[in-house]
């Protein structure tokens, strides 16, 4: 699956965002709550926070994701600047999950972090996703610390591997 990264930086890529945000159950009092996540989070200087719109070959935009460049979760292992990223908020539009979308963007992150000498790239995925575990997995991602999550039985693994493709598990 070939996907094209590009840096959301305008008023319009909300659009887009929103356009992949809404493959997904939105009610409308959470869509102006969404915009207005997305317009903040865009507005951010860019020494924090890169955030990406994934396309496919037919210019459709079918994913986003972003890398917290400085700090997440107030926690230096999981962002610190120039070394750590931590990917943040990854969705693959919901009728295009299981097409390999979601591989090709963490390729690309991980292909945009090591362009900026970032070495580590970390990322938090919750127990009752096993989707986006296998997905990790598979790119070589370890788990590195266990966490408790917002309710009783959810676990959030924070996983980190380094930005160099060559360590990538073949997908078989
Ligand atoms: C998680 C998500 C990003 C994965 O993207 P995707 O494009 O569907 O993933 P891919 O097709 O690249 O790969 C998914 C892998 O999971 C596997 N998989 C699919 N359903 C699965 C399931 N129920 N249990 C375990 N593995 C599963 C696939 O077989 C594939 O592994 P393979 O390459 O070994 O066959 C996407 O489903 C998504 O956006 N989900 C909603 C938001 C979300 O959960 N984001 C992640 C937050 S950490």
């Amino acid at each position: 699956m070939k996907i094209r990264l590009r840096r959301a930086r305008h008023f319009f890529d909300v659009a887009a965002l929103l356009s992949v945000r809404k493959t997904y159950p939105l009610s409308p009092e959470f869509e102006a709550k969404t915009r207005e996540r997305f317009e903040e989070e865009m507005a951010a200087p860019s020494s924090e926070r890169w955030i990406f719109l994934g396309y496919d070959q037919r210019g459709e935009a079918v994913a986003y994701a972003q890398l917290l460049l400085r700090e997440a979760d107030n926690d230096p292992e999981l962002a610190r600047a120039g070394e750590i990223a931590h990917i943040y908020d990854l969705r693959v539009c919901f009728d295009r999950q299981g097409e390999g979308i979601g591989r090709a963007v963490v390729e690309g992150l991980l292909e945009e972090a090591a362009k900026a000498s970032i070495e580590v790239m970390t990322l938090g995925v919750e127990n009752h996703n096993p989707r986006a575990i296998k997905l990790y997995e598979n790119l070589g991602f370890e788990t590195f610390k266990v966490a408790e999550g917002r309710t009783e039985n959810e676990w959030v693994f924070y996983m980190r591997r380094s930005t160099a493709l060559s360590r990538a598990r073949s997908n078989g």
